[in-house]
């Protein structure tokens, strides 16, 4: 399947990386490829400089945006961060009109004011905005109107979301939402094909607000396994 993947950030590589493992026709999206291609800095996550990692990872065209949602088939993963994405996808609605939209982001507020700010090994935790009333994922829907958007990925890292065999041997849970049941179907399908075996449909995409809301538990348990950046482990629903 032609598949695009919105980011160029740790996540989204992990994505765009398995994805031409599976044998999927891939292509990442970027504000501005020419400008992308000559960082020479890591990101603010570490991450190599995207032209290095992409001339170790070949089969991947990087294009803008809207080009790169437009080549998809059907699937495009968002891996925008979170506080900008709305404006973002809005510019290119029409590329993404009837499309499968799967949203891994959390909309985390930056360097933000904080009365009783969280200080944690890499500075104060960031806050969610939207929260508790409203989500990110229903922010893109509402003003995506013709996309199927499905919330997913979001309670991990990407890098055990695509290799979720890497922990636990890969007995833990995976959670779905949206308001389209084919989308979410394909999320399932993508999801089996990453190697997940508990996958859990939440049910509507009202139900992406616990699941970025879970962000800041993600981030107390990675600090309580010193774990600083990122994570390496899951969640499983015993039932
Ligand atoms: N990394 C993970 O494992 C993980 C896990 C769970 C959730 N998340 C969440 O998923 C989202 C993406 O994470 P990530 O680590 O893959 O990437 P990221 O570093 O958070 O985001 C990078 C992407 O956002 C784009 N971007 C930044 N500012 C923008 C702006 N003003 N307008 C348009 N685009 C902008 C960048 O565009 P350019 O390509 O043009 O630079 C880049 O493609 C975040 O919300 C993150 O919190 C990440």
């Amino acid at each position: 399947m032609k598949i695009a993947v919105l980011g160029t950030g740790g996540g989204a590589r992990a994505h765009a990386a398995e994805l031409v493992e599976l044998g999927h026709e891939v292509f990442a999206g970027t504000r501005d490829p020419e400008a992308t291609l000559a960082r020479t800095e890591p990101d603010m996550m570490g991450n190599v400089p995207y032209g290095q990692w992409l001339a170790d990872h070949p089969g991947i065209t990087l294009l803008p945006f809207g080009d790169a949602a437009g080549a998809a088939d059907d699937l495009v993963i968002n891996g925008i961060d979170g506080h900008n994405a709305v404006a973002a996808l809005t510019r290119i609605a029409d590329r993404l009109a009837d499309k499968t939209l799967i949203d891994y982001a959390v909309p985390f507020v930056y360097r933000h004011q904080s009365e009783h700010p969280w200080p944690t090994p890499w500075g104060v935790m960031p806050k969610l905005d939207p929260c508790d009333t409203d989500s990110l994922a229903e922010q893109i829907q509402r003003a995506l109107p013709e996309t199927k958007v499905v919330k997913s990925f979001v309670t991990q890292e990407q890098t055990t979301v695509v290799d979720p065999r890497s922990v636990g041997g890969g007995d833990h849970t995976m959670f779905v939402a949206g308001d389209h049941t084919d989308a979410k179907q394909h999320a399932i399908d993508l999801l089996k094909s990453y190697g997940w075996r508990d996958i859990l449909d939440l049910g509507p995409l009202v139900c992406a607000r616990g699941m970025e809301m879970y962000a800041h538990m993600h981030s107390a348990i990675g600090f309580g396994l010193g774990q600083q950046f990122g994570g390496h482990f899951g969640i499983k629903v015993v039932r």
